[in-house]
């Protein structure tokens, strides 16, 4: 990571069944929280056209909301048909209970 950009997400204001959404420097990226943990991938599924961030999250696996494909948002590993493309993860950290993405 080369730098730290706030995303001006609160950690605790992420409901762990309802991942978030921020545009940060064009990066449309969803925001995950899975107990005390956040991850952060692209928020467009590999497949088609649909946000993750309105997708269903279990455990460490968002399914996408249009076809079902999930992903493990720790390694953005594509799980199950018809996802086969992995997803782009991102470092996140929390600083004061704010979310920071890092970017390169
Ligand atoms: Fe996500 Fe098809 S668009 S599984």
């Amino acid at each position: 990571v080369q730098r730290w950009v706030e995303t001006g997400l609160l950690k605790n204001a992420i409901g762990e069944d309802e991942p978030a959404s921020v545009i940060v420097e064009g990066h449309d990226v969803a925001i995950y929280r899975v107990g005390e943990e956040i991850f952060a991938t692209s928020n467009i599924c590999t497949h088609g056209q649909a946000r993750l961030c309105e997708g269903y999250l279990e455990d460490y696996e968002i399914e996408c909301p249009l076809h079902q494909g999930r992903f493990d948002v720790r390694s953005g590993k594509a799980l199950c048909a018809p996802v086969t493309v992995d997803i782009r993860v991102y470092p996140v950290e929390v600083q004061d209970g704010s979310v920071r993405l890092g970017l390169a």
